[in-house]
């Protein structure tokens, strides 16, 4: 007998399932709302212009080569990543209490992270909110977490946050659990927590003394702002917490295939790094040896030079405006055809998605019309553009008259 033949299938991935129905649809008023990438008002992926000024640059660099980097990660990367979260002037940098560990992607991070605290630290109990992004439970469950926990986050009433809730359930948390917090817009929902909110979150980790990780792979998309979006985790590692935050720069950099991401770690102790980086680094050797290259050089050229870094700002703003004008769009639409219910929450979502509110069923009917999104009722607001959209509110239309 084949050693094979007791293997079940596994389910699918549903962002990277819908990606292949859609590429298979023949249907020309077809639209991918699917999997959270950058489309421009073509619904064309956007390779960004200093991306492009890096890449030639780096090409014509031949002091450069193919060598192995160091296990952590590119070290021009890795700094000017973590300028990027804190800003240059935050105490954990000037007082080098901080590092950063490459990763391959957001996902990377998260899975280096997850690894940490499993067999460094012996965590075994994680708190996501409900709902999170699909992967989370994944990556703690693959590191061997045997509790992975929700908390309470999405109002479906108010199409809003949770927060007494999601406090009652970190509240209730047991000694030495992890909690997973979305930095800055959040996935799926579109809906982060107020500063004020932000500040009952923090009291409430604190009084658990729950570990801190944050996954930001959204910096730039809420507000356009880089610095207005890394405002949690910067108040966090203000008020003294130890901390992880994973960052991703598949989005901000439109980087998605070349998985680069970061781990950074907050100690408040800065004199532990030098045993948690040995620690991290024989992590990773096991995982992937030591990471890619080419992302990383991107994002350490741009992050490095000045010109290039005003370039990317406002490449980061042409990406967030474009997805804000969507959101009205979709809206007015919608308000044009008189669809039953209210529909501003689109508007006042953030980030690249929006919650819609829209059921099982009628996520089936908007299938069924090859207008892809998940199952959950979430859309990528990217990838609608100004030739789609009134397609997609008159099929949004039927599904709820439906
Ligand atoms: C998404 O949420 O659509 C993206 O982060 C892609 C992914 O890996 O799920």
């Amino acid at each position: 007998a084949c050693v094979f033949s007791d293997v079940q299938s596994a389910p699918p991935i549903e962002v990277f399932l819908l990606n292949r129905l859609c590429a298979e649809s023949k249907d020309p008023n077809k639209v991918n709302l699917g999997v959270g990438a950058y489309r421009t008002d073509e619904g064309k992926p956007w390779v960004l212009p200093v991306v492009v000024a890096a890449e030639l640059q780096m090409a014509n660099d031949k002091t450069l080569n193919h060598e192995y980097l160091p296990v952590a990660g590119l070290p021009d990367f890795r700094t000017a990543a973590l300028r990027v979260l804190f800003g240059s002037e935050h105490k954990v940098i000037t007082e080098n209490k901080v590092e950063g560990f490459q990763g391959l992607g957001g996902t990377g991070a998260l899975r280096l992270a997850a690894e940490f605290l499993k067999k460094i630290l012996n965590y075994d109990i994680v708190y996501v909110s409900s709902p999170t992004w699909g992967n989370h439970k994944g990556i703690f469950k693959a590191a061997g977490f045997s509790q992975i926990k929700e908390y309470r986050y999405w109002d479906a009433d108010t199409r809003g946050l949770n927060c007494a809730g999601m406090c009652e359930d970190l509240m209730a948390a047991p000694p030495k659990s992890v909690v997973i917090l979305h930095a800055v817009a959040h996935n799926p929902t579109g809906v982060d927590a107020t500063k004020e909110e932000w500040a009952q979150i923090l009291h409430v980790c604190r009084e658990r003394e729950l570990f801190v990780l944050f996954d930001i792979a959204y910096q730039g998309f809420a507000t356009g702002n880089l610095d207005e979006d890394a405002w949690a985790p910067r108040y966090f590692a203000d008020q003294d917490m130890d901390l992880f935050v994973a960052q991703s720069f598949s989005k901000n950099f439109g980087l998605y295939n070349e998985r680069i991401g970061n781990l950074a770690v907050v100690s408040k102790d800065a004199s532990k790094l030098p045993e948690i980086r040995s620690q991290m680094e024989i992590t990773i050797r096991v995982m992937w040896s030591n990471p890619p290259n080419h992302g990383a050089r991107i994002v350490a050229t741009v992050l490095n030079n000045k010109a290039y870094y005003e370039d990317w700002k406002g490449q980061i703003r042409t990406m967030s405006d474009r997805i804000m004008k969507m959101r009205h769009e979709l809206t007015d639409n919608l308000k044009k055809l008189g669809t039953p219910g209210n529909w501003d929450h689109i508007v006042k979502q953030i980030g690249m998605f929006s919650y819609t509110g829209l059921s099982a069923k009628q996520v089936e009917y908007m299938l069924s019309k090859n207008v892809f999104m998940l199952g959950s009722g979430r859309i990528s607001i990217a990838g609608l553009t100004p030739k789609n959209v009134a397609y997609v509110a008159k099929c949004m239309d039927e599904a709820v008259r439906a």
